[in-house]
């Protein structure tokens, strides 16, 4: 065996001498028409916008040093810094010194939330069973550490009533926190009601409206809050940057321990860029809130109005009336949601599931399950948001994607599956 491997011709290329290629006539390169990717996942955070991509290339021309530095370079992006305050003040009717930056809504809803209530006496916290992580994890710590943290429930399209709140309520309430719009379903809370049952106690009131931004009219004064939680990437903006609107430096306390930046809310070196980016970002989007709004809420009825006439059972999910004009949430029947996710992907259109995604199995979103769907239909659930960036063009062409997707994805499912949707 050894002697015949030894007579193996040499690896590598070896020459044919009987065979002289003639030279191939050039190879024509291929041409695939790429797929154009539609993006209906706002909600999870929109592409920056031109004005703010060009600002932050200005930025990055200017030279900016730390907007604590006493130096030239540290007054300028001092400057920036304030600048970009004023401008998200400005958006929501506050005065920029009750504008605290944050690394996000996250951030802000953590800090109004546990900053708000460790100062105070009081040992009861009152939300609601639809909120985001965000605002659920740091109430989850609260009741840890021995406090009272109290969940309303919500009614079929996720509105909590000011009825159940006013019985929450007691004098021993250090604080109610609520979500303008819900990130799922873009429910509106009528958060005048809940207001008007807080403001007859003692407790203080905070809005988390990082999916409101952009596309309702905000105004602290009108809205009647203390605190108000504002993400910078829900308006296209960069991620890793947000607000917390603070009524009254004294009602909170920080609960990120260093430097004295953010009036001692919230210590760490500024992200000017992000900062920047948000003030360019908000004011764009406030300045067109009642044009892309309008949009945003054609298109979205557009995309509703085509796909339910051609996936007979389909569902909607949330509010019809009281809702952030850009969110479509939709039970689909027949299929998993998550077969429908992937397969839309590869068909080019990214959505989302309202879920957490833990140890590899998707979750039921938790705001469907509150609103009383079962675990198969939330599981069958898919969210589609746009955005500024969203045309009529891409919209259409995501409807005829969708239903095809759709019915290639129905047809293939278990029995299962097809079962459990009749
Ligand atoms: C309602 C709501 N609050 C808070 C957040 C967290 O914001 P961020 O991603 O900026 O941390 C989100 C993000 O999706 C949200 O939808």
């Amino acid at each position: 065996m050894a002697a015949r491997l030894a007579q193996l011709p040499p690896t590598g290329r070896t020459r044919n001498p009987e065979f002289s290629p003639r030279p191939l006539p050039p190879r024509k390169p291929l041409r695939f028409k790429p797929m154009r990717r539609i993006y209906l996942d706002h909600n999870a955070g929109s592409p920056l916008r031109p004005e703010v991509v060009r600002a932050l290339e200005e930025l990055a021309a200017g030279n900016c040093g730390n907007p604590s530095s006493i130096h030239m370079s540290g007054q300028r992006a001092r400057r920036e810094l304030e600048r970009a305050r004023e401008a998200v003040a400005c958006a929501v009717g506050a005065k920029p010194s009750q504008i605290v930056f944050t690394s996000g809504g996250t951030e802000a809803n953590n800090l109004a939330i546990l900053g708000a209530v460790r100062g105070r006496g009081c040992r009861r916290v009152v939300s609601s069973a639809v909120e985001h992580s965000s605002v659920l994890a740091p109430l989850a710590q609260l009741k840890r550490e021995g406090l009272e943290a109290v969940l309303l429930a919500c009614d079929s399209e996720g509105r909590i009533s000011a009825s159940d709140l006013r019985l929450a309520l007691g004098s021993a309430t250090a604080l109610v926190t609520i979500g303008l719009a819900n990130s799922e379903v873009g429910t509106l809370q009528d958060i005048a009601a809940l207001g008007a049952s807080v403001r007859q106690h003692d407790a203080l009131f905070h809005i988390d409206a990082a999916q409101a931004l952009g596309r309702v009219a905000l105004d602290v004064g009108t809205l009647g809050c203390d605190l108000m939680t504002l993400s910078g990437h829900k308006v296209g903006a960069p991620a890793g940057i947000g607000a917390l609107y603070v009524r009254d430096r004294s009602i909170v306390e920080p609960i990120m321990l260093g430097g004295p930046q953010e009036q001692g809310l919230r210590a760490g070196t500024q992200n000017l860029s992000g900062a920047v980016g948000f003030g360019v970002a908000i004011r764009t989007a406030t300045k067109l809130l009642a044009e892309e709004a309008g949009r945003m809420g054609f298109l979205a009825e557009r995309l509703w109005e085509r796909l339910r006439e051609e996936i007979p059972g389909l569902r909607r999910n949330g509010s019809q009336l009281a809702r952030i004009p850009n969110t479509l949430n939709l039970t689909f029947p027949a299929v998993e949601g998550e077969t429908m996710l992937i397969a839309l992907d590869l068909a080019g259109v990214e959505v989302s599931m309202g879920s957490a995604c833990a140890a590899g199995a998707v979750e039921p979103s938790h705001v469907l399950l509150a609103m009383g769907r079962s675990r198969h239909e939330a599981r069958s659930s898919l969210r589609l948001s746009l955005g500024w960036s969203s045309t009529a063009e891409e919209i259409g062409e995501a409807a005829a994607r969708i239903v095809g997707v759709w019915r290639r994805v129905a047809q293939a499912e278990p029995a299962g599956v097809r079962e459990a949707a009749q």
